[in-house]
């Protein structure tokens, strides 16, 4: 089955107001793009590109799992929605490394995201030592397996979920895998999914991150089982994120 691709800007600490033209921009770019089209922002501009951006979907970088509390500094998943994001990240590796975020918390943050209706962007993806190490699959599978919450339906509904493999070590550096051991990983991954949730697991999209960009997007979306990508540095003007979304 070939799925929808999904290609995904992540803003990470970066953008305010003064580049929601270029956010319309990459909205105008994504209206005749077949890919579905998303940005993740920093949560200070989630409500203003709602607005100024009506060909893609806005997106956070994290939530906390709990929907309100003493917890302070930090966003529930309700909130998020409620200024108009669609998707959340969950368990991208800078959080997985700065924050200490364990597949457990990630697993919480990810079924919190589904409960309020939104769209999960669930990350995963092993070290550069893990990679040499030749356990790479296994770790990254594994680590799937640890993150992924039990229940993706609600009230009766497939819940909206996708898959980031993100090698950490390709993060920002222009290094990619081979399309090789990319395939492989994604492969295992489908398997993974297929073994959780059954035929719902075809319906996943997985996307590749780490250093896509205009000229490497086309050859790693042909992969099977890529089914988008999560971009960060190639997403950040509307230049370098559109030959992304004409590949997807
Ligand atoms: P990069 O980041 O495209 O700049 O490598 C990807 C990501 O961290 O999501």
């Amino acid at each position: 089955m070939t799925l929808k691709k999904l290609v995904v800007g992540n803003w990470k600490m970066n953008g305010t107001k003064a580049d929601l033209p270029d956010i319309a921009a990459i909205s105008d770019i994504a209206a005749h793009s077949k890919a579905d089209v998303a940005i993740c922002l920093p949560a200070t501009l989630i409500e203003s590109a709602s607005a100024f951006a009506p060909h893609i979907a806005i997106g956070a970088q994290d939530c906390h799992a709990n929907p309100n509390g003493a917890h302070t500094g930090c966003l529930s998943a309700q909130m998020i929605a409620e200024c108009g994001a669609k998707y959340v990240i969950t368990g991208h590796s800078e959080r997985r490394q700065d924050q200490g975020e364990s597949n457990a918390d990630v697993k919480a943050k990810t079924q919190a995201v589904i409960t309020a209706d939104m769209h999960a962007i669930l990350c995963v993806g092993e070290s550069e030592a893990q990679r040499d190490s030749g356990e790479a699959v296994d770790i990254v599978v594994t680590q799937l397996l640890d993150s992924l919450p039990d229940m993706i339906s609600k009230d009766g509904v497939i819940a909206s979920i996708s898959v980031a493999y993100e090698p950490i070590w390709a993060i920002g550096t222009g290094r990619i895998p081979s399309l090789n051991d990319v395939a492989e990983m994604h492969l295992a991954l489908r398997e993974a999914l297929i073994g959780r949730y059954g035929d719902i697991g075809k319906q996943i999209n997985i996307l590749y991150g780490g250093s896509m960009n205009g000229a490497n997007a086309s050859d790693l979306m042909a992969i099977p089982h890529v089914d988008g990508g999560l971009v960060g540095g190639a997403s950040l003007s509307a230049e370098k994120f559109g030959p992304v979304i004409a590949a997807g």
